[in-house]
């Protein structure tokens, strides 16, 4: 049985922490979902750690379907977060609906993610009437990295701190699951998350969060173009990889793989039939 968006919601009033992280893929999804994730966004980061875009912004609605099909057939037990892409939720509801419905139809996730407070609240709305979970992303929201002028920290103004905690009001009135708060200070990311009652899922936003999220790639030390100061490297796999890959390569130019334990046989007398055929 996967874990549901009210079981999530639950979390927070049991006082239960709640980790997240992204994932692309079905053997490292696979892996996450064994180790006991409780949910797993396939994050439009997908732009940047596994397709090599500049930012999330080219990522398209048929990348994200392809890519959150591959977590779910990986996955059992994990709430399955699809992120809805740059301009497929903007435009109009009618438009937001239609792609909501395909990450859930096609992709077979069991809820949404999309960027923004109260210019998004009515969408939201929208999506959870139609019986899709929501989850809001504000703060450093990327898609509107152009702007925000850069990857910024968001709320150190008054002005700006008084807008998130507005949105992330508006989002739980429109009936959100969870809010993502990125890039926020954590005395701010204390505030919104004492003031609503569902959980609020940190990225660089403080220890005072009902939950915390990482992308996957930065927290296995994967992703080396650039390293966020919220991300904690548990492991440095690039390094591995690096090692094990130059590795193989000495060992195919000098002959010592594959041996005998990698290499199939056969029976000697059908061989010798083969031979003595011109
Ligand atoms: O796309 C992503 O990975 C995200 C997380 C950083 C929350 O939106």
């Amino acid at each position: 049985m996967r874990i549901t968006a009210s079981q999530i919601k639950e979390m927070k009033k049991q006082g239960e922490k709640i980790a997240m992280v992204t994932a692309y893929d079905y053997s490292m999804a696979k892996l996450v979902d064994e180790a006991g994730m409780p949910i797993i966004l396939v994050g439009d980061s997908l732009g940047m750690v596994v397709l090599g875009y500049e930012s999330t912004i080219p990522v398209t609605m048929d990348e994200m379907i392809h890519h959150t099909k591959a977590v779910v057939r990986g996955t059992k037990h994990a709430l399955i977060i699809g992120d809805m892409p740059f301009m497929t939720y903007h435009i109009s509801i009618e438009d937001a609906l239609r792609n909501a419905a395909r990450f859930i139809q096609e992709g077979g996730a069991q809820a949404v993610k999309l960027e923004g407070g109260e210019t998004v609240a009515e969408k939201v709305s929208r999506i959870v009437a139609a019986g899709i979970p929501v989850q809001g992303h504000i703060g450093l929201t990327p898609q509107s990295i152009h702007q925000l002028g850069g990857y910024k920290v968001q709320g150190k103004t008054a002005e700006v701190a008084a807008r998130l905690l507005n949105d992330a009001k508006a989002l739980e009135n429109a009936g959100a699951f969870s809010i993502v708060l990125e890039c926020v200070p954590t005395p701010l990311a204390k505030l919104i998350t004492e003031r609503v009652s569902v959980p609020t899922i940190g990225i660089g936003a403080g220890k005072h969060c009902d939950g915390q999220v990482q992308v996957i790639n930065d927290l296995l030390g994967m992703y080396t173009d650039f390293v966020p100061k919220h991300a904690k490297q548990y492991a440095k796999l690039s390094e591995s990889i690096s090692i094990s890959v130059s590795d193989y390569i000495s060992e195919v130019r000098s002959g010592k793989f594959p041996t005998s334990k990698q290499s199939y046989e056969m029976d000697e007398a059908v061989l010798a039939q083969i031979e003595a055929q011109q």
